[in-house]
């Protein structure tokens, strides 16, 4: 039994897919915070299996020790945690006191259930401004803003907790930039208000709920002068959580990069998007972004080595799940009902 943190998030809905995939059964843990329960719904009507869910917040030690007892967990998937660069600035200790103070009580209920297989959510944003690209797991780290400076900490704090105890077994997975959605269409990213990331902005322009999409500089030193970035389907980077679970044998941490190696422009993604939406994506080009750099991609290669994990899907893959998932929900999870699935045996099953 696996607990997934974060689990009704977009990330999250899409782990719980791979590990219900692939048999493992799952104890759903979220507090709702910026997600919604239908997600979870979805996940099992696309597995044709039910999840445990848990309501709650992580920060409450108690209710995940009990879940962590009830149910025989063996191993945690740690997604929970806020998220945004620029509300990070605004709220710095909100993201401390969610992310790291989070983590802290979940390591110590997991501690006191000796439950010690941990697979946590870090970002590349832990590398900040690149050296060198593309970006290894040896490079310098040194983050930018608040949320990737939480996301250093609980790294840290997990190695020290490796070297206090070899009992645990832990993976750091720095993301990249996710995006895409089940190829289903019925789960995918469901940003409350104005989103801030490209691919979720580039499909509402699409579907026309905005009128155009601000690209932030086109006079970096890239190809076609907008920034480059390693962006990786959702669906790949589930699969990575199921590898490092099926890795995490030895003692001590693992932190790898979970990204594709390959950079994508921005006017790249709007024209593959383009492409495989049938739909135009209007833009202005505006002043660059602060924080932004001209590029960033991974070396995956120690994802390969140590997880024997690589991304397949590509961005024409990613633009045209994306583009699924907002076409069959316009308003994400929010006043829609739950589409009908084809193919796969439909079995929903809803706990409270
Ligand atoms: P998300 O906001 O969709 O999912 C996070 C989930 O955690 C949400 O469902 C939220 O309700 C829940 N949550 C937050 N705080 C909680 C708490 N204290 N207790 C219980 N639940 C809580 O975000 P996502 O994109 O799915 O990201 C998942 C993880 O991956 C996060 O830790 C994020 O920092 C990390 N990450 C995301 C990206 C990205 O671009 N999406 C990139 C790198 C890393
Ligand atoms: C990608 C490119 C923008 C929106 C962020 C976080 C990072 C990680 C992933 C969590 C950039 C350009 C964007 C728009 C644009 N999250 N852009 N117009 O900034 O690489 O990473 O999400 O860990 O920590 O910082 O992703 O999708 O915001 O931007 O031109 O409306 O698209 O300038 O070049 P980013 P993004």
């Amino acid at each position: 039994m696996v607990l997934v943190t974060g689990a009704a998030g977009y990330i999250g809905s899409h782990v719980c897919i791979a590990l219900l995939d692939a048999g493992l059964d799952v104890v759903a843990v979220d507090n709702l915070c910026n997600s919604s329960k239908a997600s979870l719904e979805r996940v099992q009507s696309i597995c044709g299996r039910t999840l445990v869910f848990r309501h709650a917040d992580i920060r409450n030690e108690d209710v995940i020790y009990d879940a962590l007892r009830a149910y025989g967990v063996t191993a945690v998937v740690h997604l929970a945690g806020l998220k945004a660069v620029g509300d990070s600035n605004i709220r710095p200790m909100t993201y401390y006191e969610n992310n790291v103070l989070g983590t802290m009580r979940l390591v110590s209920a997991m501690k006191r259930a000796n439950v010690k297989s941990l697979v946590f959510s870090s970002s590349a944003t832990v590398y900040g401004i690149p050296n060198y690209l593309p970006l290894d797991e040896k490079h310098p780290l040194g983050p930018t803003n608040p949320y990737g400076r939480t996301k250093l900490v609980i790294e840290e704090m997990l190695k020290d907790l490796c070297g206090s105890d070899d009992g645990w077994r832990i993976g750091n997975l720095r993301y990249f930039n996710p995006v895409g959605a089940h190829e289903s269409g019925l789960v995918g990213e469901d940003p409350i208000g104005v989103p801030s990331n490209l691919l979720p902005f580039v499909a509402q322009v699409a579907i026309g709920r905005r009128e155009k999409l601000q690209i932030w500089g086109n006079d970096y030193a890239t190809p076609d002068g907008t920034g480059i970035r390693d962006f990786i389907h959702v669906v790949d980077l589930a699969s990575g959580h199921l590898s490092a679970l099926r890795h995490l044998i030895k003692p001590g941490v693992l932190t790898v990069n979970l990204g594709t190696g390959n950079g994508s422009s921005v006017l790249e993604v709007v024209r593959t998007f383009e492409a495989v939406s049938g739909r135009s994506v209007p833009y202005e080009v505006k002043e660059r972004r602060a924080g932004d750099v001209a590029a960033c991609f991974a070396d995956p290669t120690f994802a390969m080595d140590a997880l024997g994990w690589k991304s397949t899907r590509s961005l024409q893959q990613m633009c045209a799940d994306h583009w699924r998932w907002q076409l069959q929900n316009p308003n994400g999870y929010h006043g829609s009902e739950l589409p009908k699935v084809r193919e796969r045996p439909r079995h929903l099953h809803r706990r409270a």
